[in-house]
């Protein structure tokens, strides 16, 4: 029985997350494979440089390319299940985690 409560639990914790759609648990799952390690010459999260003028551009234009795609960058990372909202949370995400605040990107 305690096992499994604890199955259940943590079967719980770990669907959580996408249920959710968070912004993170979508940048996770779909928009890492290629934000993370620049396949296909995609801005690393963790490259400042590169995204410095891409949020020159502002929020709204980030959203849109991520939307409708740019290049190489398909349309909503290549996953139609997700939708504008999503993609624009997941937006966010990267935002913050490039910028420290998605507050100060203009809109
Ligand atoms: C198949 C690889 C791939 C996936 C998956 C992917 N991206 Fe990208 N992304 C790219 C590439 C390549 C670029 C650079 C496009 C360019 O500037 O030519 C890019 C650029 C961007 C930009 C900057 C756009 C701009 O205006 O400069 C944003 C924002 C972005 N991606 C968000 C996302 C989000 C959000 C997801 C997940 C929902 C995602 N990407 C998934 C490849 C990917």
């Amino acid at each position: 029985m305690k096992i499994k409560i604890i199955f259940c639990t943590a079967a719980f914790l770990l669907a959580g997350p996408a249920f959710a759609h968070s912004g993170k648990a979508i940048y996770e799952q779909t928009c890492a494979t290629c934000h993370r390690s620049g396949v296909m010459d995609a801005p690393k999260l963790d490259d400042k440089e590169a995204w410095t003028p891409r949020l020159a551009q502002g929020r709204a234009k980030l959203i849109e390319h991520a939307d409708y795609g740019l290049n190489a960058m398909p349309a909503h990372g290549g996953n139609d299940a997700f939708s504008e909202k999503d993609i624009e949370a997941a937006v966010d995400y990267m935002i913050e985690q490039v910028n420290g605040s998605s507050a100060k990107v203009s809109k």
